[in-house]
């Protein structure tokens, strides 16, 4: 076991619903052990400028439940140049900390994994996104928040669909990956769900359309998903109306889905990864991600966290496409 005096945490990227559980969970379990954490605000942005503070147990009290991060994040453009790295790396050194936990997702394992390799900094990733997108791990903080938020609006928008028979296409975030789409697709009851990792064409989603009419539906729902080849649901939707003579409805939920109070699963997610981050780091593991997997904790380093695809689950695509309309 290392003996740790100080280490710092983050939070990077986009704001996911359970960053702050992660957090207090990552305080709590260090001060338990007799380290003294301290937080930067503002991301990596933040830790360029210098922006550390002492971090207590009160400091994390009554934010299990709050959406956002009480740390506040960035995308810091500075950080992705060597030059913003070792400004960072010098202010961890000043107030002499050599160990980081990083919330976020892959661009932010990028981020920490170069101030490992760079600098020596032994950096540990809880993962943190709305998208899900991350290997090593079944799910990443916020996810089951924002698929939650995603089918509440899902719900809503069908019920005027079907008063109104209209079709809509409702556009979910994710990114480059299809896992918001597909779970709150299928929770949803969509009759169509478009993702990324899958192909189809103009052509074969009319078909599709026609083939609804057919067999008696008078509404439908199709999920978009943002990162989706035929391009954002406005596009899909002035495709389709050059081939059917109707007004195809579009709604685009955007940054809905990260908001909000985070669900038990991701507060249950981010309170135990927080914990595991912590004694990665106390047993001497650096630049690995924690996750959790098949109801275990796992330890995925850093670049395979975006070198390798995490699928989307077969079986569900499966499952969808026999039981969608
Ligand atoms: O990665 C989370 C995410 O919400 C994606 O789903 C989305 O594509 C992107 O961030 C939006 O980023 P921003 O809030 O910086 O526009």
């Amino acid at each position: 076991m290392r003996k740790i005096q100080r280490i710092a945490v983050l939070t990077s990227g986009g704001d996911a619903p359970g960053m702050n559980a992660a957090i207090r969970s990552v305080v709590r379990s260090a001060i338990n052990e007799g380290i003294s954490v301290f937080g930067i605000n503002g991301g990596f942005e933040g830790l360029i400028e210098g922006e550390v503070m002492p971090l207590s147990r009160r400091s994390v009290s009554n934010i299990i439940q709050k959406g956002g991060t009480f740390l506040k994040t960035s995308r810091s453009e500075s950080f992705r140049h060597s030059a913003g790295r070792k400004r960072a790396a010098n202010v961890l050194g000043e107030w002499d900390i050599s160990d980081l936990i990083v919330i976020g997702g892959d661009g932010s394992f990028h981020g920490a994994h170069a101030l490992y390799a760079e600098h020596n900094i032994n950096v540990i990733g809880i993962p943190g996104t709305i998208d899900n997108d991350i290997y090593g791990t079944d799910l990443t903080i916020g996810y089951d928040t924002a698929v939650h938020t995603a089918l509440d609006s899902i719900d809503k928008i069908r019920d005027t669909a079907a008063s109104h028979d209209r079709i809509f296409l409702v556009e979910v975030m994710g990114r480059h990956a299809g896992f918001i789409a597909l779970e709150a697709g299928i929770c949803g009851g969509a009759e169509e769900i478009l993702v990324p990792e899958t192909e189809t064409t103009i052509d074969a989603l009319g078909d599709l359309i026609k083939n609804w009419s057919k067999t008696g539906k008078t509404s439908s729902l199709i999920v978009v998903a943002e990162g989706h080849k035929l391009g954002s649901a406005y596009e899909i939707a002035a495709k389709l109306n050059e081939i059917f003579n109707i007004d195809f409805h579009v709604c685009v939920l955007g940054h809905t889905q990260r908001g909000g109070s985070p669900t038990a699963t991701d507060r249950l997610l981010a309170s135990r990864l927080g914990f595991h981050a912590v004694h990665a780091l106390m047993e001497g593991k650096t630049d690995v991600m924690v996750g959790w997997s098949n109801n275990h904790v796992t330890y995925t380093a850093l670049p395979d966290t975006w070198e390798m695809k995490k699928p989307l689950d077969e079986e569900l695509l499966k499952i969808y496409r026999i039981i969608s309309s």
